[in-house]
């Protein structure tokens, strides 16, 4: 049978954040998310979500690592990120992101002087890729083809998510982080838009983690959940522990 191939491979990575006072710290003693998988990250707000997608996005680093493999490919060596990291190698972990990582934000994170195309297409030109319909063709699988060329702040909150979604996914990465995708959306349009997300990244083959407090709105999609735990120590921190 095929070898399962592991996208991330982590083992002790640690965050620590202190804000006023308050120290936080997520813990993930060992993940393994292999090539293809559709996990979910499920936990309250402020359990450090966004902080371990951060870190999977190679745009937060970690305090401490045991190791933290990334293997996007299929044929390549897995690479190691916290020699990365160590090494101040932010120009390759900046490529890294480009070319493997898609991230739908929790923010949307539109840019608000360019259309919906243009947003679409910015990983796409960023990566010198052409301009070969991927972009119309995703809009018109999102059912956002006719505001193609309106500006995002014209859009409802659920047309600004699927733009986000589509530009996540427009130069085709191996990976799709997606954090709180529908957290805006009322919860018939966020099931609705999370199905089509996941249908999307099926369909494209793309390895995805999304982030929710919501587990009932994805649990009938097929995602592993990743468990997580938090608990506030005798110091005051709040210490969440992620496996999975
Ligand atoms: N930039 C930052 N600097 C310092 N502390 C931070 C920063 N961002 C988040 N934190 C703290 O880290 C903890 C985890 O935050 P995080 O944003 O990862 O939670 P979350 O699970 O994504 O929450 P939500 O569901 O509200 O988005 C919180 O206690 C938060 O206050
Ligand atoms: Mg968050």
């Amino acid at each position: 049978m095929g070898e399962k191939i592991l996208i991330y491979h982590l083992r002790d990575v640690v965050k620590t954040r202190e804000t006023e006072g308050a120290a936080f710290r997520l813990r993930v003693p060992s993940l393994q998310i292999a090539l293809g998988e559709k996990i979910a990250l499920i936990g309250e707000s402020g359990c450090g979500k966004s902080t371990l997608l951060d870190m999977l996005a190679m745009i937060l680093q970690p305090t401490e690592v045991g190791s933290f493999r990334f293997r996007p490919e299929r044929g390549g060596a897995p690479m190691d990120i916290s020699e990365l990291w160590a090494r101040r190698k932010y120009n390759r972990l900046g490529d890294l992101r480009k070319e493997c990582i898609g991230y739908v934000m929790q923010t949307g994170g539109l840019l608000p002087y360019m259309n919906v195309r243009e947003n679409m297409s910015l990983s796409r030109r960023l990566l010198g890729m052409p301009s070969d319909g991927t972009v119309e063709a995703l809009a018109r699988h999102l059912g956002i083809e006719r505001h193609l060329n309106k500006l995002p702040g014209l859009l409802s909150a659920g047309e600004r998510q699927r733009v986000a979604i589509g530009r996540a996914l427009a130069h085709r990465p191996s990976i799709v982080i997606a954090d709180e995708p529908t957290a805006s959306l009322d919860p018939i349009a966020a099931e609705r838009i999370m199905s089509l997300f996941i249908e999307l990244v099926e369909e494209l083959n793309i390895t995805v983690i999304i982030a929710s407090h919501a587990w009932r709105h994805i649990e009938r999609l097929g995602l592993r959940r990743l468990s997580h735990q938090s608990q506030r120590l005798k110091d005051g921190t709040t210490e969440s522990i992620v496996t999975g």
